[in-house]
């Protein structure tokens, strides 16, 4: 298993004020923050990164959505990221999420769900190498 994955603290959760408290739930959970970026998305931006959901009925609305306000984007390194972080965050309609979850406990709704998390460690690596280069990820050096 990989050691990365990617985050976003979504615009939602920036705007609610929840940035902070969702540092703390990272952090807690013994990822080690390898790069962030405050980011507003072009519509490009979320497009590009959402391609694989180009056919979803909500995907124009979620194109909408995620470039509605700033991003918190992030880097995180732990052992099996991808699935620690995953489970950190809870299913994607916070209604499904397990207590204690991020997602359960920030998200609006399954559209509004406060955080990204990467599937694989294959899109790990695609999802980081979309906003950063690998020299940004400056606790690696
Ligand atoms: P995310 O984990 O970032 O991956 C795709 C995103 O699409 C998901 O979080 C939600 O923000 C959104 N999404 C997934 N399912 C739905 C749905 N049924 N209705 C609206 N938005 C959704």
């Amino acid at each position: 298993m990989g050691n990365r994955t990617f985050a976003i603290i979504k615009p939602d959760a920036v705007r609610n004020g929840n940035t902070g408290k969702i540092y703390d739930r990272i952090l807690q959970a013994d990822f080690k923050i390898l790069a962030a970026k405050l980011l507003k998305l072009t519509k490009a931006q979320a497009e590009g990164f959402y391609a694989v959901h180009k056919q979803r009925p909500f995907y124009e609305e979620l194109i909408d959505f995620m470039s509605s306000g700033a991003c918190m984007i992030l880097a995180l390194e732990k052992d099996n990221a991808v699935s620690s972080w995953r489970e950190s965050i809870g299913a994607t309609n916070p209604e499904e999420a397990a207590k204690g979850t991020i997602r359960k406990d920030f998200a609006t709704n399954v559209q509004k769900n406060a955080v990204h998390g990467s599937d694989s460690d294959e899109n790990a690596e695609k999802e980081i190498g979309f906003f950063f280069t690998e020299s940004e990820l400056i606790a690696n050096q």
